[in-house]
């Protein structure tokens, strides 16, 4: 698959003009080169969980993801490759297994930049309030940034000017890369990010200044909708989004106990294309 730069001139589709039949998958092709994400639909009125994975799988075949990919900071954890994003009382991760809402970032903590192409995010069951889904166009607030101020944004292509550190009990490894990297198509892939796991490294105080500008100027403009789009998923609807290109971020949410909120979750280094 191809992006171009023309591809992204907007993220956000009329209406819920990303929402795509499951069984048309030309058609969530097409939305997915557009706008970098799409949401397939379940032909099913009701999705058990063993159905969303079975459906799963018929998207990983469709687009020629291959079998999901476990990140590195998972390897020696005995973790599934499809993951239950659900809270668990009982829980260590961080992230996965609370209500709270998530910070802008891409998947892949430790992996070098571009790694994780595409990302999967099926609504087994939404929660009673709140829970969506932000996805950040970051490559074309780059480009803007590149344009208003280049010295900002050449901090940012810097290859030693972020440590992502994780935040696993127990788990002491970082790995440091640059933000952006030219994908040689007139698009950027990303490791954007600002939370908790971040660690910036400027060079020295001319650094720290434009990292401080450049930073500000993504928290300026991720709250328009131009390049902003807030996905509220739907039992049985699935969300396919280019990680390496756009950053995404949760909304805290609240659960109905007896239906928790239940999302699966899969990583793949291939980005979608339709298969024969
Ligand atoms: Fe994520």
């Amino acid at each position: 698959m191809q992006l171009t730069k023309s591809s992204y001139a907007e993220l956000t589709p009329p209406g819920r003009g990303y929402v795509t039949d499951l069984l048309k998958p030309g058609e969530t092709l097409d939305v997915l080169e557009t706008f970098g994400f799409a949401v397939t639909r379940s032909p099913l009125t009701t999705v058990s969980k063993a159905e969303a994975h079975r459906e799963m799988g018929t998207i990983r075949a469709d687009f020629g993801l291959g079998e999901p990919y476990v990140p590195l900071l998972y390897r020696d954890r005995d973790a599934p490759s499809v993951t239950e994003v659900t809270r668990k009382g009982d829980s260590d991760h961080p992230v996965f297994h609370t209500c709270a809402a998530q910070g802008w970032h891409t998947d892949g903590l430790l992996e070098d930049i571009g790694t994780i192409r595409t990302t999967l995010l099926y609504c087994v069951s939404p929660a009673r309030r709140g829970g969506r889904t932000s996805l950040l166009n970051t490559g074309r607030v780059f480009g803007e940034l590149r344009t208003e101020d280049p010295e900002a944004a050449d901090v940012l292509l810097r290859g030693t000017i972020l440590g992502r550190r994780s935040t696993l009990p127990g788990v002491e490894r970082e790995a440091v890369g640059p933000v952006f990297a030219g994908l040689g198509d007139g698009n950027y892939a990303t490791r954007y990010g600002e939370g908790q796991v971040e660690h910036w490294y400027p060079g020295d105080a001319a650094e720290r200044a434009a990292l401080d500008r450049a930073l500000r100027y993504f928290r300026d403009r991720r709250a328009d909708p131009d390049v902003r789009v807030d996905l509220l998923l739907r039992a049985g609807e699935c969300l396919i989004f280019r990680n390496d290109v756009l950053a995404h971020s949760r909304e805290d949410f609240t659960d109905d106990p007896r239906h928790p909120r239940l999302l699966l979750r899969s990583l793949h280094i291939n980005a979608p294309e339709l298969t024969p």
